[in-house]
């Protein structure tokens, strides 16, 4: 796998300090941590450890978690810095110390990141054409953003709306990829086609499957009419490559990324984000300009409101969970929330209960509010946010979403609770 990754993450930044982890847990953090200090880290698990240090010349080694094997004597042996962090996190000043004598020059920098990056997508694309799936989230738009940079109008991007975006979003993005960045842009309108393709399934697996499988039928479509685009764009980032690495773990939901098509596309991948972190990708999201509602947008799923809507999906149930979110979007960030919490969702819970308006008895949807506090998404806690602010939110949908008899808040952690209910 070492070899495959290596070849992906490119890695033209001579200063390379290794994070070399024996199963801790913490080597992302630790990673992170020296990037800060403008160095550029990867991280390698232990069995991979000293071929990754042949091949890929690091300054320095920091080892994470409880050595294994007699690597570390190994690595010792090796004559590089190395330093055996343990389960501890690195204290600033002592990471300084140690980047000191590994004679770091702390030049990772978004500029020369951004600079090198253009280089190699030029290099690697020629005068090529280029498609990439726009899905308005951070990922795809920042990696779109960087290969207009670097070849301009020779990309296109697709822009499907499958009608389980939520109020406002379709507008938005096509509004900040055209006039804002001046991406040339094909729009597809197939809200009709995903809803009867959607129309009375129930199951969540089966409802992702139809989506996904949709989605890739539609952005086939368009890339045949765009003719020989020859390189796909993708919004990989370096986490999603060393989880694929680690070949680990069970099915849980199959993800429908709007930006992640299949390879089997044949076209060539261009992955300009794959070194990087979320957390990452936002800080160059903001070199590049990409507007605040971009770049501090919360995580949306790629199958949309449809896997935030129990059951089968109607335009009518659309419409509920969609003015919910609005009204839920709006309130969180009135309160000045919307960067606290890392994502805020509303489901329609498809259970029905009594309720009672102006004398009268209703039986309408019960709404549940999940708003998570997480780094990455994988562990997540629900957010502990004011009762004020819950109850207005709770006020407004009961008073101005028609078809809601009650409101409820998800205090459920991930695990064993997933962010999503579907
Ligand atoms: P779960 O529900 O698995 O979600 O705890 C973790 C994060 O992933 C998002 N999510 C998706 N994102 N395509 C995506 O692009 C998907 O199919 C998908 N399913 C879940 C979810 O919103 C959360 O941020």
């Amino acid at each position: 796998m070492w070899a495959w990754f290596r070849s992906e993450t490119g890695g033209s930044f001579l200063e390379l300090i290794l994070v070399i982890d024996y199963g801790s847990g913490r080597a992302q953090s630790v990673a992170k941590k020296v990037r800060k200090q403008k160095v550029f880290s990867e991280i390698v698990s232990w069995p991979r450890a000293e071929q990754a240090v042949l091949e890929r010349k690091p300054l320095g080694l920091i080892t994470v978690g409880a050595p294994r094997g007699g690597l570390q004597d190994r690595l010792e042996a090796s004559n590089l810095p190395l330093w055996p962090l343990g389960s501890v996190l690195p204290a600033p000043a002592d990471l300084d110390e140690f980047l000191e004598k590994c004679g770091c020059s702390r030049d990772w920098t978004w500029d020369r990141f951004i600079e090198e990056t253009i280089e190699e997508i030029r290099a690697q694309v020629g005068s090529g054409r280029v498609i990439c799936g726009l899905s308005g989230g951070l990922d795809s738009f920042t990696a779109a953003v960087l290969v207009h940079r670097a070849l301009g109008d020779q990309l296109t991007s697709v822009f499907v709306d499958h009608g389980l975006l939520r109020h406002g979003e379709s507008e938005q993005i096509v509004k900040i990829a055209q006039s804002g960045f001046r991406i040339p842009l094909v729009q597809v309108q197939a809200q009709e086609r995903f809803l009867s393709k959607l129309k009375g399934i129930e199951d969540p697996e089966e409802k992702r499957k139809i989506i996904g499988t949709e989605f890739i039928r539609v952005f086939e479509e368009e890339a045949a009419k765009i003719g020989d685009a020859a390189y796909l764009v993708q919004g990989t980032l370096y986490s999603d490559l060393l989880e694929s690495g680690a070949g680990q773990g069970q099915l849980v939901k199959s993800h429908h990324n709007v930006g992640g098509l299949p390879p089997d596309l044949n076209l060539e991948l261009i992955e300009p984000l794959k070194s990087l972190f979320k957390s990452e990708v936002r800080s160059l999201a903001q070199k590049l300009n990409l507007p605040e509602e971009i770049v501090w947008r919360h995580p949306f799923p790629g199958p949309g409101l449809a896997i935030r809507i129990i059951g089968d999906v109607t335009s009518r149930k659309l419409e509920i969970v969609r003015r919910a979110d609005a009204v839920v979007r709006e309130e969180i960030q009135k309160a000045g929330y919307y960067r606290k919490i890392w994502q805020a969702l509303v489901v329609l819970t498809n259970i029905r209960t009594v309720g009672i308006e102006s004398g009268v008895r209703t039986y309408d949807y019960v709404l549940a509010l999940r708003f998570v506090n997480s780094e990455d998404g994988v562990h997540a806690e629900w957010s502990r946010v004011p009762h004020q602010l819950l109850g207005r939110i709770s006020g407004r949908l009961l008073n101005e979403v028609k078809g809601v008899s009650r409101v409820v808040y998800d205090l459920s952690s991930k695990p064993p609770a997933t962010i999503e209910w579907e």
